[in-house]
């Protein structure tokens, strides 16, 4: 099956074969052709051009009529599969209680552990099917979800078998991660809970792909945090962690130690970090979402992209600290309030954050061979505009694996 695009006022995001991420002065660079067309054949994108290509034959064609195509956006850090929410604990914070404090009065992570062990894995399924149905309209195409909420063995693996049900049926691309130390499991000593994660690695292990740790004060220490790897390792799992959101945790230090695919949050950091991450494989992951909820500093994406790297924005959508999985309210942010270019926003939102999923061979740009999950703009839309008028519909429509999706366009 073959579909062609024709009338593209600019194909955004072309990114030459190979090219997984990009770092420092190439954050600025964003291949685009005008007046483009596109052919995608069996769900893959197979050729582009200009108006002085020919254009190839089609079984279908699309008029875009003016839009702009873009790749699908890609949020590599998320936490979708909880049950129900906590509006209660909104209005605590409304009247000034921080993260860390509701989380002592055993709200928090502890209170959607409650909830997640009272709900049908079947309900549970259906809650976060919703939600990925809305992150799809709003035009995200590859999700990163993260256990986390089960806190002992037999809810850990009930959300690691819903997300592993989310990438089987959803059209978007799904990675999974266990994130058993996401807080200390009631019943278990700080201790005793360490050694339950390790323990649970090689049953977490038959569904999921990466290893995560909250690896911040209150939370983890980098020696559980090592050991807890290590036992990732051992079973195959490569890390993505939760690093330095509360304290300058020595969690990205610990993290680029063991080859971590990311290291997420950042809201403080030092030059150690930086120095630490530079020439590593790692990718600095930042969640505008989650400061703009807690009211906590930005991560300072300029200096690391200053200092030669690179950088992803995710959500981060949870129900405690980033209660949205609007990508480009992400993008928004990131250009509003952690002074990134568009164009740095944008390849933070598309290639590098499917590279901190480890899934930019696959999808996050427009690529010949990579899926084709597209971003179909109204007429008259730029990257500029896209975070500038960041409310405003700008979605026509959502193409996942070359297919057009139904969801409506919720932008
Ligand atoms: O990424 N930081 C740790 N975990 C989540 C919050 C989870 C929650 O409060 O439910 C986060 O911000
Ligand atoms: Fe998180």
């Amino acid at each position: 099956m073959r579909t062609l695009f024709k009338n593209i006022s600019t194909l955004t995001g072309i990114v030459p074969e190979g090219v997984l991420r990009k770092e420092g002065r190439a954050m600025d660079e964003v291949g685009t052709v005008e007046n483009a067309w596109l052919l995608v054949e069996d769900g893959l994108i197979a050729a582009f051009g200009g108006h002085s290509e020919k254009m190839p034959e089609a079984d279908e064609v699309v008029d875009a009529d003016g839009g702009m195509v873009m790749p699908a956006l890609c949020d590599s850090h998320t936490h979708i599969v909880y049950a129900g929410c906590r509006d209660g604990e909104f209005l605590d914070k409304i009247n000034g209680l921080s993260y860390e404090e509701i989380a002592a009065r055993g709200g928090g992570i502890l209170n959607s552990a409650d909830l997640l062990h009272r709900t049908s894995e079947d309900d549970l399924y259906r809650q976060a099917m919703e939600r990925v149905r809305e992150m799809i309209s709003k035009g995200t195409g590859a999700i990163e979800i993260k256990s986390g909420y089960g806190l002992n063995p037999e809810d850990e693996m009930k959300m690691l078998r819903v997300i592993d049900r989310i990438k089987r049926t959803s059209p978007a691309l799904i990675r999974s991660t266990f994130l058993g130390a996401h807080a200390v499991g009631r019943g278990y000593t700080h201790e005793g809970y360490v050694q339950a994660v390790c323990d649970m690695m090689p049953e977490a292990a038959t569904l999921a792909d990466y290893v995560d740790v909250f690896c911040d004060e209150g939370f983890f220490t980098v020696e559980d945090t090592a050991r807890i790897l290590e036992a990732g390792a051992a079973c195959g799992l490569p890390p993505k962690i939760h690093a330095n959101e509360l304290a300058e945790s020595g969690g990205v230090q610990v993290g680029v130690r063991y080859n971590a695919l990311s290291v997420d949050h950042l809201e403080r950091t030092g030059d150690a970090e930086t120095e630490a991450l530079r020439g590593t494989e790692t990718m600095p992951t930042m969640l505008p979402g989650s400061s703009f909820f807690l009211g906590i500093p930005y991560g300072r994406a300029k200096d690391f992209i200053n200092a030669g790297l690179g950088i992803a924005l995710a959500s981060d959508y949870n129900p405690g600290s980033s209660p949205s999985g609007d990508m480009r309210f992400v993008m928004a942010l990131g250009c509003i309030r952690m002074r990134l270019t568009p164009a740095r926003a944008f390849n933070a939102v598309t290639l590098n954050s499917a590279y901190a999923m480890g899934v930019s061979n696959l999808t996050g740009s427009i690529t010949p061979g990579k899926r084709a999950d597209l971003i179909l703009t109204f007429p008259g839309w730029n990257l500029t505009k896209i975070a500038y008028l960041h409310h405003t519909p700008f979605i026509n429509k959502v193409y996942l694996n070359g297919n057009p999706i139904d969801y409506g366009t919720d932008n």
